[in-house]
């Protein structure tokens, strides 16, 4: 993991907070960790917990104010070995598997996502797991060769119990070791 400069991309789902633990893990092996935060995602961890952990900027918007210091989806494409979406929204996945680039994050995945490796890891509502429409957006990012880290059975943040739940950091960090090699 020396040296390899990772993208995180957090996105709103009630497990971004878990992503500040997989970001610090990351850095403690050596990487190099720029996080990349969706709207959503702002609302439930601050981008300072994430520029606290990794010492990097954390690049939210893809409009900036002119003349403030750009971080956007080219200049992250550029300095990425891979990319990781942790925790990976249902909605991210629709876009992704769409081809949509609507915002800071879905943007950065069109443009990385066919050169570089992509590890992503799903979480939500066990029904919304469930939905055959996630379903296929599963399969086609995976049949596009991205790797996912299935999420976990448990006790869900909506009160419910099911498949839904964010892999553990751990896992997530794993599975990004065995993709770099
Ligand atoms: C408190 C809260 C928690 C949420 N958790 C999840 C979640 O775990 N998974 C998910 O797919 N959506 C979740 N959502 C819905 C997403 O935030 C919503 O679909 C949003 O548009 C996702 O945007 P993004 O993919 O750009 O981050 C949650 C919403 C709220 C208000």
């Amino acid at each position: 993991m020396t040296d390899r400069d990772i993208i995180l991309c957090v996105t709103g789902g009630i497990a971004a907070y878990k992503a500040a633990a997989l970001a610090s893990r990351l850095r403690q092996d050596g990487a190099s960790v720029t996080v990349a935060m969706t709207n959503a995602a702002q609302k439930l961890v601050t981008p300072h917990t994430f520029e606290g952990v990794t010492g990097n900027p954390v690049a939210t918007t893809l409009w900036p104010e002119p003349g403030l210091y750009r971080l956007d989806h080219i200049s992250l494409a550029d300095r990425a070995d891979m990319v990781v979406v942790a925790p990976a929204t249902a909605n991210i996945i629709a876009k992704a598997a769409a081809g949509i680039a609507d915002d800071l994050v879905s943007t950065t995945l069109v443009t990385l996502g066919a050169d570089r490796p992509v590890v992503i890891a799903p979480a939500m509502n066990n029904r919304m797991w469930a939905n055959p429409i996630v379903q296929r957006n599963v399969r086609t990012l995976k049949d596009l060769g991205w790797h996912i880290v299935e999420p976990a059975e448990g006790w869900l943040a909506c009160g419910e119990k099911g498949p839904g739940r964010m892999a553990e950091p751990d896992d997530i960090r794993a599975a990004i070791e065995t993709t770099l090699q």
